[in-house]
């Protein structure tokens, strides 16, 4: 392998802390204040509010690698190039430099050989967004590409070298192309840079082959997002306060294209895991038949492993059931390579993982007393499930697609196996019924996973602003009636309510619920302004702003407080590391009522507020 993910670590930093940019620190996979996402799922969603236009505490240019997991993509697993959990390497400008900058400065990272990675211009191909009736053609990155690669001796020609595509290719914003953006949603047309694999067209695929062709020839390793627009209440877009330019590229897919080889499972980010596997399951990655199933496991327990070190345990919702989906498909195909599995063949492919990231995301004792205990217990009720669903699989002489799916839905007894056993059995099954019943399950859950975007703080929307400054004077106010125990442990801000999570030593007792209410409501009747200032990180502890322990913060920290007009921020009632939005005034806020306290677990408690 010529250069190893350590190396590109340490490649980009490089490249970019000479270029000025600062390093922001990724924050976690499970997303705080963000109801429309259930896992981080790029590099810019922190950096919302300061595409929308806030100052940066750390400035214009920025950077970092930002751990990031799509579990939508969960199907699409198995190919030599889809993953759940992945790294996105990203870099910003905020209303600093804009396309010129970008594209050239990225041209210089992947092509250089000596500051970059050295790859063969010949092989890179770009793409730039075609216009449509609302936002015209973005002939400027066309124009600058046309003078990059000109530079490096190439003819760039539209349709040869630079492709135009429509907004389904060449927009981004988080909710995809502009007719699915909530309003307040920054989004804009995108550029980006695939690498072409000395791999031949595949015309299943197609007559011809092009970068957005799937046939695997050409691989997307870098998107320069030109976020210049918002979308309106109305419908239409208007011009963002700064121009920004929002950079991410797969950290696994630029290992690939450096190494020259399409798939990013060799790469040293997958490679000592899917020995891990070969050996659970006995079986060879060199032989084709076996890759799909191998890399299924190889990802899920990856991911898995990520998921656990960020404080989710397996539940049947949202993260927690994403994380025994991830933690059970990945025990099926080991059964079926092996006839079984144990939790003393799996746990050897989670020490892989942790090793593999060592020293960057793990620490090996401290997070292997966290996740091995998790995933041996998740084994365990996994073998009693399947356990029970055999033994009530025996009982049925003639299984058909409904009581198969009532199998999976009362003991969450896995399809792909039921389906096994009829087939050993030699039993038929209803092919058009199974299908149904996969169909009605999948739309289920795409209407499920449709509704999260609807509504909620990322859509800016009045109330949940109002909700997210009041979960501030909440914390604080669990501070004045519970003590300095209390320790925030997340939250979660719908249009229709805020929740908001807490450790303490000294549980609430009968009337602290209407307490804390009250301090709240006293605070908001008192009319005061909030407001947001730039501070060291030593000296924003020491003036007691509360933070999210889970989170890693920069040097320099946004913080915003609540208190009266004059008052020096000392003083202030509420002072709090975030990133905002708020609203300017707690009378906007109006009332709260807290409908619910209750006990979650062991010293933990969960409010819901409206
Ligand atoms: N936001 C863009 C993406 O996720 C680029 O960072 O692709």
């Amino acid at each position: 392998m010529k250069i190893s993910h350590r190396d590109l670590r340490k490649k980009y930093s490089t490249f970019f802390e000479k270029n000025d940019h600062k390093e922001v620190p990724p924050i976690s996979l499970v997303p705080q204040n963000d109801p429309t996402t259930l896992f981080t799922g790029s590099g810019m969603q922190q950096l919302v509010p300061y595409l929308l236009g806030e100052e940066h505490p750390l400035g214009n240019r920025l950077y970092n690698v930002q751990p990031c997991i799509r579990a939508q993509d969960i199907e699409e697993v198995g190919d030599n190039r889809h993953d759940t959990f992945f790294e996105m390497m990203g870099n910003w400008s905020l209303g600093d430099y804009f396309k010129e900058e970008q594209l050239n400065n990225l041209f210089t990272f992947l092509t250089d050989k000596k500051i970059g990675l050295g790859l063969d211009p010949q092989r890179l191909y770009v793409t730039a967004f075609e216009g449509n009736s609302s936002v015209p053609q973005d002939k400027e990155s066309i124009a600058i590409w046309k003078d990059i690669f000109q530079k490096a001796g190439m003819k760039a020609e539209i349709g040869e070298r630079i492709f135009l595509y429509g907004a389904e290719k060449n927009w981004w914003s988080r909710a995809g192309v502009p007719e699915h953006m909530p309003p307040g949603e920054p989004g804009g047309p995108d550029s980006e840079v695939f690498y072409q694999f000395d791999v031949k067209h595949d015309p299943a695929y197609g007559e011809t082959c092009h970068p957005n062709c799937d046939c695997g020839r050409f691989m997307e390793i870098g998107n320069s997002v030109f976020m210049q627009y918002k979308k309106m209440q109305d419908g239409t877009f208007s011009e963002l306060p700064k121009m920004n330019v929002d950079f991410g590229g797969g950290l696994e897919r630029l290992l690939a294209a450096a190494n020259d080889d399409p798939d990013i499972f060799k790469t040293d980010v997958f490679s000592s895991i899917i020995q891990g596997v070969e050996l659970a399951s006995g079986v060879s990655y060199e032989d084709d038949m076996n890759k799909t199933p191998i890399r299924i496991i190889a990802d899920h327990l990856k991911t898995a492993s990520f998921i656990i070190k960020d404080g989710i345990t397996p539940s049947n919702k949202e993260q927690g059931y994403i994380l025994r989906r991830l933690l059970r498909r990945a025990l099926v195909k080991v059964r079926k390579l092996n006839n079984g599995f144990s939790i003393e063949s799996i746990i050897p492919i989670i020490e892989q993982v942790l090793e593999t990231y060592e020293g960057i995301y793990f620490n090996s004792e401290e997070d292997r007393n966290i996740i091995i205990p998790v995933v041996t217990e998740e084994i365990s009720k996994f073998q009693r499930t399947l356990e029970r669903g055999l033994r009530e699989i025996e009982k049925v002489k003639e299984v058909d697609a409904k009581q198969a799916f009532d199998l999976y839905q009362s003991y969450g007894f896995p399809l792909e196996i039921t389906q096994e056993i009829l087939e050993e059995r030699g039993q038929k099954i209803d092919r058009e019924a199974w299908r149904s019943e996969v169909e009605k399950h999948r739309e289920k859950s795409r209407t499920s996973a449709e509704q999260r975007f609807k509504g909620g703080l990322a859509d800016h929307s009045e109330q949940t602003i109002k909700y997210h400054t009041a979960t501030h004077l909440i914390h604080q106010a669990l501070f004045d009636v519970l003590g300095n125990s209390v320790r925030q442990e997340g939250s979660n801000i719908t249009a229709e309510r805020l929740r908001f999570d807490f450790y303490t030593v000294n549980p609430p007792k009968n009337d602290d619920k209407e307490k804390i209410e009250e301090i709240v409501n006293q605070q908001i009747n008192k009319s005061l302004p909030v407001k947001n200032v730039v501070l060291p990180k030593s000296e924003a502890e020491k003036i007691g702003a509360r933070s999210f322990f889970k989170e890693k913060y920069p040097d320099q920290v946004n913080i915003y407080f609540i208190g009266e007009d004059n008052a020096d921020i000392n003083d202030a009632y509420s002072k709090e590391f975030c990133g905002g939005p708020h609203v300017k005034n707690t009378k906007e806020i109006g009332h709260i009522s807290i409908e619910k306290l209750k006990k979650i677990g062991n010293n933990m408690f969960r409010i819901y507020a409206k």
